[in-house]
């Protein structure tokens, strides 16, 4: 799970973001770190930081940044040289908003820094995280406050740091230093620090460290939290699965956390009960008016986050519906062939289903549950007392696959890729 803060200079994005990480026992990056690391080492080394090429060079051969935890401290290293107190200079402080503003610099550590979260729970902060960095971020942070009360803040922090220094501190300078890294870094043209619409907006002005960390907490808890009542069905749907149906599910390595839209045949009433057992997050899916009415179904299909929407003619509402969901950084079952197939055969996929994906962009994990057509085929009434399910989770297809294909010809394809992808996954398993 990715936690992303962003906010200008002084708001208390690293206090905060540290006390969080503790507090929900998650790893703490700070990426403003690293752009301090990077002016400190062009310092050093005598580089032009205008010089793209030597730059580029330099970062990419001898920049090697990383940080160590030692007795609750963290302390930063460039080249095995312990950077934690100069990084923090003013001399480094004066260059740094500069240096962040150039592209050709942001492209190297950008990625860095995607690499650190990889298959982390982390809360990180800096300026473009919830904007550039980790546009998919599952809770996305924006803190703000007075620039006269970060002013305050930082000359404070100065006092505790080098109260021998007392008379070299001038309140207005501090706060004349701060409205100047305001304006540098959020007028820039390159990853300027700003509040994406997805983000919470907490005014830290009137509020002491753990006022902003608790918000955040419930923020979070909100966000993860799965509903009771998908809870208990679910529960409830497992022991039945599992005590009848023998319930055995593969290829859990392949799932990707976050959003993403599941495709899966489709036999039975079972499928999306299935499916709930599958993965770990709340999914949603979609249902036909018709399954609402029924008494049992109905109810269940509510519970589990049934939206009724049809993929025979997706038109703008069915997008909005979807793109939502996505857009919330969840997941959605999509039943491509539209009905229940009646032998088990994949049917062809309505066309409905390139046509989200080409428009949401999300990514895909097909999944093949195999067993629920001897269980509850289309021709009985009821399901079978026993029997056996499995389910095959295939590897997720990025839409970056279907990218460079021709405008024209985009949904057709990959219509056909995705139905080819899932019978594919059948033959592998039947
Ligand atoms: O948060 P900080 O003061 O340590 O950041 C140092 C500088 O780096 C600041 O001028 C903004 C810049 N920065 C950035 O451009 N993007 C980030 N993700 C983090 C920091």
């Amino acid at each position: 799970m990715i936690i992303a803060i962003d906010g200008p200079a002084g708001v208390g994005k690293s206090t905060i973001a540290k006390a969080l990480a503790q507090k929900l026992n998650f790893s703490y990056f700070d990426t403003g770190a690293m752009y301090r690391a990077a002016t400190y080492a062009f310092i050093k080394n005598s580089i032009d930081y205008e010089n793209e090429t030597k730059v580029v060079d330099f970062l990419n051969n001898n920049f090697n940044y990383y940080f160590k935890e030692e007795n609750g401290n963290r302390n930063y290293f460039v080249n095995d040289e312990d950077v934690t107190e100069i990084i923090r200079s003013t001399y480094v402080t004066d260059l740094v908003s500069k240096i962040a503003t150039k592209e050709y610099i942001r492209k190297i550590l950008v990625p860095l820094q995607r690499q650190y979260a990889e298959n982390r729970d982390v809360v990180t902060e800096g300026r473009d995280i919830g904007s550039v960095v980790f546009p998919n971020a599952d809770v996305k942070i924006y803190l703000t406050a007075k620039a006269s009360v970060r002013a305050e803040r930082r000359f404070q922090d100065y006092l505790d740091k080098y109260p021998q220094d007392f008379a070299s501190f001038d309140k207005q300078q501090i706060l004349l230093d701060i409205q100047k890294r305001d304006e540098m870094d959020s007028t820039r043209k390159f990853s300027p620090l700003k509040k994406t619409p997805d983000a919470f907006l907490i005014d830290t002005s009137n509020l002491d460290v753990n006022g902003v960390v608790n918000k955040i907490v419930k923020i979070v808890k909100k966000k993860t939290k799965i509903k009771f009542s998908y809870r208990f069905v679910k529960k409830f749907f497992l022991f039945f699965l599992k005590f009848f149906y023998k319930l055995e599910i593969f290829g859990k390595e392949n799932i990707i956390e976050g959003k993403s839209i599941i495709i899966s045949n489709h036999v039975s009433f079972l499928d999306p009960i299935i499916l709930t057992q599958v993965f770990d997050e709340e999914l949603n899916f979609i249902a036909k008016k018709s399954i609402f009415k029924k008494f049992f179904l109905g109810k269940i299909i509510k519970i589990l986050n049934a939206h009724e929407i049809s993929l025979n003619s997706p038109n703008i509402k069915t997008f909005r519906i979807i793109d939502s969901i996505l857009k919330a950084n969840k997941k959605i079952i999509l039943f491509p062939e539209g009905q229940r197939s009646e032998d088990g055969q994949i049917l062809k996929f309505l066309p409905g289903i390139g046509f989200l994906v080409n428009l949401t962009k999300a990514l895909v994990i097909p999944v093949y549950i195999k067993g629920p057509l001897e269980i509850w085929s289309k021709k009985r009434k009821l399901p079978k007392m026993f029997g056996k399910i499995k389910c095959f989770i295939g590897k997720p297809v990025y839409f970056t696959e279907f990218e460079g294909i021709d405008k024209e010809k985009k949904v057709e394809y990959i219509n056909a890729f995705l139905e080819k992808n899932l019978k594919d996954l059948q033959k592998k398993h039947y």
